[in-house]
């Protein structure tokens, strides 16, 4: 049975939060893991609002800091689903620090994560089609076709060679 598709507007996800000492390292500036942990629970939400299923999970790719963030400041992540396959989706991810006091925003962080869709069971279940409709839907659908590509060649190098133990 084929699955209705759906718009990227219907699993996009907002998530704002204050950066505080906790979150900072010595520099007063927030730790990369963190921005990684609030990325993927952002991603997260976009892939189970598209799958109707609980997520995981399968890869992060691409996560790249661009421009730190400091402690005072409100990080915003927005996230995109960009493609659906089979049974995954790629969900994109940007995150702006926004300085409270004066609106002004710059662009930190960018990264790339595939989720797949599990069932009750925690079986692979398969996720509705994309339905791209603005310009920006539109190309990020089409990249993501390649970004696929030369993660699972990349995963499948990985695997070979794998040898960090
Ligand atoms: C992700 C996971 C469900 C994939 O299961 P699997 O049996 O290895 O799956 P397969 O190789 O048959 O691939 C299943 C789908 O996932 C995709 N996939 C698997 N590994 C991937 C990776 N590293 N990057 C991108 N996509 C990946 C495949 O392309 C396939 O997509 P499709 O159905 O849309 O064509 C499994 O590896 C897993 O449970 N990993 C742990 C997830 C987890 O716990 N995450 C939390 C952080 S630790």
């Amino acid at each position: 049975m084929s699955l209705e598709p759906k718009r990227a507007s219907e699993s996009s996800v907002e998530m704002t939060q204050i950066i505080l000492p906790s979150h900072a390292n010595g520099l007063n500036t927030i730790f990369g893991g963190q921005v990684a942990a609030w990325i993927d629970i952002c991603a997260g939400v976009a892939a189970m609002r598209h799958a109707r299923h609980v997520a995981v999970t399968a890869s992060m790719d691409d996560l790249h800091f661009l421009a730190p963030a400091h402690v005072g400041e409100v990080l915003i992540l927005r996230a995109h689903v960009n493609r659906a396959f089979g049974t995954s989706m790629e969900i994109g991810v940007r995150v702006d620090a926004e300085n409270p006091l004066t609106g002004e925003q710059r662009h930190t962080a960018t990264a790339y994560l595939t989720f797949v869709a599990l069932d009750e069971d925690g079986h692979r279940t398969p996720v509705p089609p994309l339905l791209p409709e603005t310009e920006a839907e539109k190309r990020r659908f089409q990249q993501a076709e390649q970004r696929r590509i030369w993660r699972l060649e990349r995963r499948r190098i990985h695997l070979q060679t794998d040898d960090a133990d």
